[in-house]
């Protein structure tokens, strides 16, 4: 069973599948704390709800103290809208995950879902990455793709492309608690 950080903003959609899939045991493991940069962030409640350690700190050396305090062995960023700096990093090499809410390497950054909308792409999506250095650049590990229609706002775009969130996060959390994840260079395998 690994241990499990989720690092939150806002609202915890993302946390709440997470913690459902590991509740299911659909991973090999369990949410042992969840940190928000937010004081008022909605995700600080689900985790209170499900009886999960929740603390707000908006300070990353004191972040990075309790994940190593906690012995944690992947640390989930869930719609934490801060960059981690490279001593986070160092501290957890190849153990910290991050959902985007597009297809990478297209539309990094914010608003990924309006930035397809405004290009016009007929198809998105979402991807789940290992995080490095660089803003949504590390080495992928599942992607799932998401049709626009004539029909899609943003509103509609950023539900449809939320469920594919939930879905490829919990699978690629899942496969590295069974330590299925193998990365070569840049490119993430699993079997
Ligand atoms: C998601 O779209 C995620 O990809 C982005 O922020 C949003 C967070 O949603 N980085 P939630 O807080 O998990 O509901």
């Amino acid at each position: 069973m690994i241990k499990i950080a989720v690092l939150v903003s806002g609202n915890g959609s993302n946390l709440q599948a997470i913690i459902d899939a590991c509740k299911a045991k659909k991973i090999k493991g369990q949410v042992a704390i969840v940190i928000s940069n937010v004081e008022r962030a909605y995700a600080l409640k689900r985790a209170e709800a499900a009886n999960i350690k929740a603390v707000f700190i908006n300070n990353e050396k004191e972040t990075i103290k309790i994940l190593l305090a906690e012995k944690i062995d992947l640390v989930a960023l869930a719609g934490y809208m801060k960059l981690v700096s490279s001593d986070f990093i160092k501290a957890f090499p190849n153990k910290i995950m991050n959902i985007h809410p597009a297809l990478l390497p297209s539309f990094k950054g914010l608003k990924a879902q309006k930035q397809a909308l405004d290009y016009g792409v007929k198809i998105t999506g979402a991807t789940v990455h290992f995080v490095d250095q660089g803003m949504d650049t590390g080495p992928i590990i599942l992607q799932k793709a998401v049709e626009i229609v004539k029909e899609d706002d943003l509103n509609s775009l950023s539900k449809k492309i939320l469920m594919a969130e939930h879905q490829i996060y919990i699978k690629a959390i899942s496969l590295f608690a069974e330590g299925k994840l193998k990365l070569i260079k840049r490119t993430v395998y699993y079997d």
